[in-house]
């Protein structure tokens, strides 16, 4: 979206063709969720060019930028952040982005910012709170459109730090079925992040595209195990070999 412009001191890469020079901007996987989400290897993270993408936890907005980037102009990103301090670097940050929306708000409290917010494809959900199941609810009912997909990162100690993380990612996507999520996916972030997960799937699929699909059960009746992930290679010190300027 900005060429010739780091967010965060990252290093850029220019790609010379025939035609057109690309530039590109190197994402850490150890520092954000949604590279280290790409990089295990999902089938579908549902954050493309036109997405319409609600971002609840936007910190200073680094990973935002990278989502900035990847719906591009025909895009938009709403970015929740509750915390002041992180939310002026994420203003500073929208303000050469056209596609950013930065709301410096609580996410338990949609109504605040119903306002700013239309109703989106896809909601990342990245607060990092024990009630997070219930935060991504509450904005899906007001945000989220029927048949919506959710990506819900998930630090198990965030939620527990007494339980075994898998009967965390257990516990939690049960939430979400509740809640009228369909999951789909449970992606295990290791190596990247330790008792980490994302869990991604549908919102209120219509009825109609539920009896179509034949495979999707109205409600899933146990969460999918986490996927080992792809990745192979890690070096010794847990760092990538993308650069280390970048931070989030
Ligand atoms: C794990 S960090 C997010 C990192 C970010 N997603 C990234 O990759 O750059 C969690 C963020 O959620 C924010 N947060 C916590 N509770 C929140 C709430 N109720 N509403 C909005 N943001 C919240 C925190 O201030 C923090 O910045």
């Amino acid at each position: 979206m900005t060429p010739g412009q780091s967010v965060y001191g990252e290093k850029r890469v220019t790609v010379k063709t025939k035609n057109e020079e690309i530039e590109y901007r190197l994402w850490n996987p150890y520092r954000s969720k949604v590279a280290s989400t790409i990089l295990s290897g999902v089938a579908n993270l549902y954050i493309g060019p036109g997405t319409k993408l609600l971002y609840i936890g936007a910190a200073s907005g680094t990973t935002v930028s990278h989502c900035s980037d990847i719906v591009g102009p025909t895009g938009i990103v709403y970015g929740v952040e509750i915390s002041e301090r992180s939310g002026r670097d994420l203003i500073e940050m929208a303000k050469t982005r056209d596609n950013i929306v930065p709301i410096i708000e609580d996410a338990r409290h949609p109504l605040r910012y119903r306002m700013l917010v239309g109703m989106v494809d896809c909601i990342f959900q990245d607060c990092a709170v024990p009630d997070q199941a219930r935060v991504l609810a509450m904005n899906a009912k007001h945000f989220l459109k029927p048949g919506g997909k959710f990506v819900f990162s998930v630090k198990a100690n965030c939620v527990d730090s007494t339980a075994r993380p898998e009967d965390v990612f257990e516990a939690q996507t049960e939430e979400l079925v509740k809640e009228d999520f369909y999951p789909e996916e449970n992606q295990s972030l290791e190596p990247f992040e330790r008792d980490h997960c994302t869990i991604i799937g549908s919102y209120r699929i219509p009825s109609n595209e539920l009896n179509s699909a034949g495979t999707k059960s109205k409600k899933k009746k146990s969460a999918p195990k986490p996927k080992a992930p792809v990745v192979e290679e890690s070096s010794d010190d847990g760092s990538s070999d993308v650069s280390s300027e970048d931070s989030d």
